[in-house]
């Protein structure tokens, strides 16, 4: 079935669903947690990013050079650096993407004028002067206070210049240290996350996984902890469904991995267009929300596999790159995947979020494409002009997550919906209400979706395992909201807030029934911290 195909079949299981919910009272949801069941810690680096030398995320998005009349720090906007600052960004993956098995990385060292240019023929065919390498790289994730994860080049590069990529960043004494601190960097960077190869069974070589295990094998052997550094090596993983390769991968690698990658994107029509990032219809809407909760039974199928390995789950399922992908905005260049970002990719975001906390035993890192001007981006930026996008600020929402205890939580009676699966002919069932919440230092973080576009909802929640004092006298709510009136609302360079958050009090306490009760309107993410 092609996707118009599907959309529509979406309008016919969708219609009687949403007729009734406007119809009727809003339904009152339960919602029971308790933070004595709190256990796994969501690591923060689920809320990793990904930076790829695609279109303007590094040229323009990030770096400017230090002769720019926009504002910068050495070559770095402020305006992005202060963003990133605030969003508290654990871990920001390099120098791709497809890029990075064409990229070589002693391209980007040394005097500037002097480094190559070459073609960036995955994105585009533009012209990569270099500008932006090692060393602006790791000086980046230093001002922003991110872990660097590296990811590099299989496809088209060596086992020694790897090897020697890793000597040259963490090494204190020896030859490419020597080369390094030549360069301006006198003491050794960090470096934890090493990718070995980026999508290898496609624009990173066309493996087949035995083939590509082997090889695996081979590079990460050469890949030394230098003076203290310890690297946590990470092979190239699935796409969405190939179960094949996690299990291949598994059977003859796991003992030389501490972490597998797995890449999922919100997409369809991989062959023809993807759809407009701004003007969608509620089906569409739907449809979206329904692939986007896809990639948990995804993640669950490859986590079995891998479990039938790795029953302790020492190795991780990193999910190093997902997000939206759309049509590119209407003009700009269709190989800079340069896309908007409204309320429907907040939705994504927050949906996808707390499908990683849930699997938080196993996923140990999510990087979302990308951080700026690219697919399903943080910031956009036009010259000297810089707007956060919806997704930025769910990710601004979820920080009080990162590094916070799980705590399961039990939804009774979420109304949901059908939508049609991309896999299946069984339809899909779609929740409306999706919640994920945590605990730290006795503050609960509750983060709350409603997906319906018409119906608000009213979430009921028992207070008592929730406060310690049973007269509710002490209890500390706040609340902060996302939404706007049309869920195809964007933000834009003249009217850069029209998609923000607002402080929320939509919610009441009954004393005497000891509960919460909280009003989430239509499309809207409700973040309420409780202590
Ligand atoms: O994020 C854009 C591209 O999507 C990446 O370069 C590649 O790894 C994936 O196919």
């Amino acid at each position: 079935m092609n996707h118009i195909l599907r959309r529509s079949a979406a309008a016919l299981l969708i219609a009687g669903a949403a007729a009734t919910a406007a119809a009727e009272k809003p339904a009152v949801i339960t919602l029971n947690l308790d933070p004595s069941q709190a256990s796994t810690v969501i690591p923060p680096e689920i809320y990793g990013q990904f930076a790829e030398h695609l279109g303007s995320c590094i040229y323009g998005g990030i770096w400017v050079g230090p002769e720019s009349s926009i504002p910068n720090t050495d070559g770095y906007r402020n305006d992005v650096l202060q963003a990133f600052r605030d969003l508290k960004i654990p871990v920001i993956r390099w120098p791709g993407g497809c890029f990075a098995d064409e990229y070589h990385w002693r391209d980007g060292i040394g005097p500037k004028e002097q480094r190559p240019r070459m073609v960036n023929s995955n994105w585009g065919g533009t012209v990569e002067d270099n500008s932006f390498g090692t060393h602006e790289f790791f000086n980046f994730c230093e001002l922003i206070g991110a872990e660097p994860y590296l990811s590099g080049n299989v496809g088209s590069g060596t086992v020694e210049e790897l090897a020697k990529w890793v000597e040259y960043i963490t090494a204190e004494d020896g030859p490419m240290a020597a080369e390094r601190k030549q360069n301006g960097r006198e003491k050794p960077w960090k470096l934890k996350y090493l990718g070995v190869g980026n999508e290898s069974w496609g624009c990173g070589g066309s493996f087949r996984p035995e083939y590509y295990a082997d090889v695996y094998r081979r590079y990460q052997t050469y890949c030394r902890d230098f003076n203290g550094n310890h690297l946590y090596k990470i092979a190239s993983g699935a796409s969405d469904y190939d179960y094949n390769w996690t299990d291949v991968l598994m059977r003859r690698a796991k003992d030389n991995m501490d972490g597998i990658s797995l890449h999922y994107y919100t997409v369809t029509g991989w062959d023809g267009s993807k759809g407009s990032a701004t003007e969608f219809t509620d089906d569409d809407f739907y449809w979206t929300m329904g692939k986007c909760l896809e990639v948990e039974d995804i993640i669950e199928r490859h986590d079995s596999i891998m479990t039938g390995y790795d029953p302790k789950k020492r190795i991780g399922l990193l999910v190093d790159e997902w997000g939206t992908w759309w049509d590119v905005e209407p003009g700009t260049n269709p190989g800079h995947l340069y896309q908007q970002n409204t309320m429907r990719d907040a939705l994504v975001a927050a949906l996808s979020l707390n499908v990683f906390h849930r699997h938080a035993d196993r996923v140990k890192m999510a990087n979302i494409a990308q951080v700026a001007n690219v697919l399903q981006s943080m910031v956009l930026t036009e010259g000297d002009k810089m707007i956060l996008t919806p997704t930025y600020h769910v990710f601004r929402m979820y920080i009080p997550h990162q590094g916070a205890r799980f705590i399961p939580i039990d939804l009774q009676g979420v109304p949901t919906i059908e939508v049609p699966s991309e896999r299946s002919a069984t339809p899909r069932i779609l929740p409306m209400v999706s919640a994920t919440a945590s605990e730290n230092d006795g503050v609960v973080t509750l983060s709350l979706a409603n997906v319906n576009l018409r119906s608000p909802y009213t979430i009921r929640i028992p207070l008592t395992p929730l406060v310690s004092d049973k007269k509710f006298k002490t209890i500390g709510i706040n609340g902060e909201i996302l939404t706007s009136k049309n869920v195809s609302d964007y933000n834009t360079f003249d009217n850069p807030d029209l998609v923000s958050t607002a402080s929320f009090s939509d919610y009441k306490i009954n004393k005497k029934e000891g509960t919460l009760s909280v009003t989430l309107p239509p499309a809207s993410i409700v973040n309420l911290t409780i202590k």
